[in-house]
């Protein structure tokens, strides 16, 4: 379950210690962009220590590295790709197949979709060995493309290209981070929409965005209400042969009930 997944600079042991009693599903400590260049070797050296001694508990734990194709992402691989509790390498500006990484490793792997040429070879990326989920990075894919960030960030033809290529491999789509730490009803409108498009879960910059996400990517009380409502109808129903029904002056039929029981499964993996 990844409905909120929080980034961590992978420099600043502070807030790594204090990560852990967030209540983010999953935790990204990130070697990437949070860490400006003078700092990779240090940082590498905090988050592998990390990872081996922080009280974690059973939350999906990831590494962000650097690009893999850079001497600093193949240090990252080298140097973490053998630590036990780490479970998922998150590769920025994904492209191309990167099953070597899972192969040589063992560990999953989470693409960011960040570029021009990452979004056109989805499938590529996607089918790769270890890809368990895929995330979308707005700001890098607004530089790929000389476009505005504002504009990425809710951008519904790239996003449903993103959840179509991951639902059509049975893995999970991430939705991007939102920068304007402030703008608490932005981001719960961004992460409203990605739910609706067909997101799991949110990538989060802050802990003050860990619970909206949280809650945004739970059903609500009122979607189960009604979920329940019509299994009991459409039941009912069925038994006396009748496949469509009419509920509160909707329609109802095996489609409807295929919606309902996914939400009331989606709400026991949340408990
Ligand atoms: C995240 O990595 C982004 O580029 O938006
Ligand atoms: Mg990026």
């Amino acid at each position: 379950m990844r409905r909120s997944q929080l980034f961590v600079p992978g420099n600043m042991e502070r807030m790594i210690q204090k990560s852990r009693l967030l209540g983010a599903d999953s935790i990204i400590l990130d070697l990437e962009d949070a860490v400006p260049a003078g700092q990779k070797e240090k940082a590498r050296a905090l988050v592998s220590k990390s990872v081996s001694e922080v009280e974690w508990g059973r939350r999906e734990l990831c590494v962000r590295i650097n690009s893999p194709s850079s001497r600093q992402g193949r240090a990252d691989i080298a140097r973490l790709g053998s630590l036990d509790r780490l479970d998922t390498f998150v590769i920025p500006k994904a492209e191309g197949d990167l099953s070597t990484i899972h192969r040589s490793t063992g560990k999953r792997l989470i693409p960011i979709i960040e570029t021009a040429k990452g979004l056109s070879g989805i499938d590529l990326v996607t089918g790769s060995g270890g890809v368990d989920a895929v995330a979308y990075g707005a700001a890098d894919f607004s530089l790929s493309v000389a476009g505005s960030v504002s504009e990425y960030l809710d951008n519904v033809y790239v996003k449903t290209k993103i959840v179509v290529a991951a639902r059509s491999t049975g893995i999970d789509p991430i939705d991007n981070v939102f920068f304007d730490l402030k703008d608490m009803s932005g981001f719960e409108k961004s992460a409203r929409q990605a739910r609706a498009l067909g997101f799991s879960g949110k990538q989060v910059v802050h802990p003050s965005q860990i619970r909206t996400a949280n809650r945004v990517f739970s059903p609500s009380r009122e979607e189960l209400k009604w979920a329940r409502k019509v299994l009991g109808a459409y039941n009912k129903s069925s038994r006396s042969g009748k496949g469509a029904i009419a509920l509160e002056g909707a329609l109802v039929d095996e489609v409807h009930r295929k919606l309902a029981k996914r939400m009331l499964d989606d709400s026991s993996t949340a408990d």
